[in-house]
């Protein structure tokens, strides 16, 4: 057992042997209570048989049929379902396999949505820093987190970025919330008009960001004014609900609380809970029917799109949340959360601001709460909250570079969305111990 090429390539990690709810069991017996899905990613925890039931039953009907081939059954409902849920005009959905390639399809389906139209100077992305939008080499390019893109700069593409919506450090003492989130939103009015708006194929953005800041929403009206801004200069929204969306924050989509929709939206993570890999990009009738009406294909694929286990998979997630009201639970433990959170760690004057929508927390540890000075960043402290955690049967999501890809901690907190008022103290005990913890040992 010594051959497997591990991201960490010296790590030492526990098997996992079973799930249990919200807990992963390993070999030997230990058990971890998931408060983070892994990634934002098992909203239904490790064990859910209608979900499980749903993938043997579809491997007896048909595993695998190509896409070019064949649609089949779990496909056409899956997207029947998300269509019938999103914010209208969305209206067609384009499978995948994973996050990173919902995102690479967006920017390949926005470019190719121009070329139909005759405007093949459209070749610009604008997007937000300290945004995450993925690991291949396109997506990376327009993911504003600079630990992420520095090594891979040379293979990366153009990028526009301007600031991302993080009142809790760059909102100013004399200017209202939303004054803030106009003077970011209109950051995008002036990088157009910077690159010319004949150049801009589209905006991208993660409505609640979440790996690289730490479960941060906007403040009220700046998706609002960015709506506007890309209407007005003929450019396309592409919302990235890779991690927020499917119901994490307490909406199906996270942009239903901003009041605005995106003319593409990407969703991966939560769609099947985990237990397949997919994503998807939800396009909208003008995008759809511009290529139908053009060339008619669209110039893009992948060899396991629209998996028919996955698509299954999706489904039976999706009729869970519904007849168990899940994303009901998710408003109310999430505010349980933050709640009992804030007050667990009240006293540590190295916890700067407990934040998030729904089951999608962040909790931003800082040198001293008062003035927010980071830590040194040469301390791992992400690096020792993640080992303290797992020794005491906790799973959470912790990440340095919050700030500014270098300065910065934060701790993202994502559990399932079946989680009980018991699992909400557990989480906070051992959250609030690892924590402390760690910072007895810097
Ligand atoms: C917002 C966002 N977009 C895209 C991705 C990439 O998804 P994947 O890891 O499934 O490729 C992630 C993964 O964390 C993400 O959080």
């Amino acid at each position: 057992m010594n051959h497997v090429f591990h991201r960490h390539t010296l790590a030492d990690l526990p098997l996992a042997a079973s799930g249990d709810g919200p807990y992963i069991i390993d070999t030997s017996g230990k058990r971890y209570i998931d408060a983070c899905g892994g990634a934002a990613v098992s909203c239904l925890g490790h064990s859910n048989a209608r979900v499980q039931q749903s993938i043997h039953r579809q491997i007896d009907k048909i595993p695998y049929a190509h896409s070019s081939f064949f649609s089949n059954d779990a496909l056409e409902q899956l997207a029947d379902m998300l269509v019938a849920r999103a914010p209208l005009d969305l209206d067609r959905v384009y499978f995948v396999s994973g996050g990173s390639e919902a995102m690479e399809a967006a920017l390949k389906m926005a470019r190719q949505y121009f070329l139909e139209r005759d405007q093949p100077e459209k070749q610009l992305f604008i997007s937000r820093k300290q945004s995450y939008h993925g690991n291949t080499l396109g997506v990376l390019s327009v993911g504003g987190n600079q630990w992420r893109r520095e090594p891979f700069r040379p293979l990366l593409m153009q990028a526009n970025h301007i600031s991302a919506c993080y009142a809790y450090r760059d909102q100013s003492e004399d200017e209202t919330e939303i004054d803030y989130g106009l003077r970011v939103a209109n950051e995008l009015e002036t990088r157009i008009l910077e690159l010319g708006p004949e150049k801009v194929i589209g905006f991208i953005a993660e409505p609640v960001v979440g790996a690289t800041l730490g479960a941060v929403a906007s403040v009220e009206g700046y998706f609002k004014r960015v709506r506007e801004i890309c209407d007005q200069y003929g450019i396309l929204l592409i919302l990235d609900e890779v991690m927020c969306g499917m119901g994490r924050t307490g909406t199906l989509f996270a942009c239903e609380q901003d009041g605005i929709t995106g003319d593409l939206v990407a969703i991966a993570k939560g769609l099947a809970a985990g237990y397949q890999p997919i994503g998807a990009l939800l396009a909208n009738k003008k995008i759809f029917e511009t290529i139908r009406d053009g060339s008619g294909f669209f110039q893009h694929g992948h060899t396991f799109m629209g998996h028919p286990t996955a698509c299954a998979a999706a489904v039976a997630t999706l009729t869970e949340f519904e007849e168990h009201d899940l994303l009901n639970n998710v408003n109310l433990r999430g505010e349980q959360l933050r709640h009992r959170l804030r007050e667990s760690l009240s006293e540590c004057e190295n916890v700067g601001d407990v934040r998030g929508r729904g089951l999608f927390i962040g909790i931003e540890l800082v040198k001293n709460s008062i003035s927010k000075q980071p830590f040194d960043p040469a301390i791992p402290l992400h690096t020792i909250v993640k080992k303290k955690a797992m020794s005491n049967g906790l799973m959470c999501y912790p990440m340095a570079g919050t700030i500014d890809g270098q300065q910065g901690h934060h701790v993202l907190l994502a559990p399932a969305y079946i989680i009980n008022d018991s699992h909400v103290d557990e989480i906070v005990e051992k959250m609030s111990t690892s924590i402390t913890q760690s910072l007895r040992s810097i």
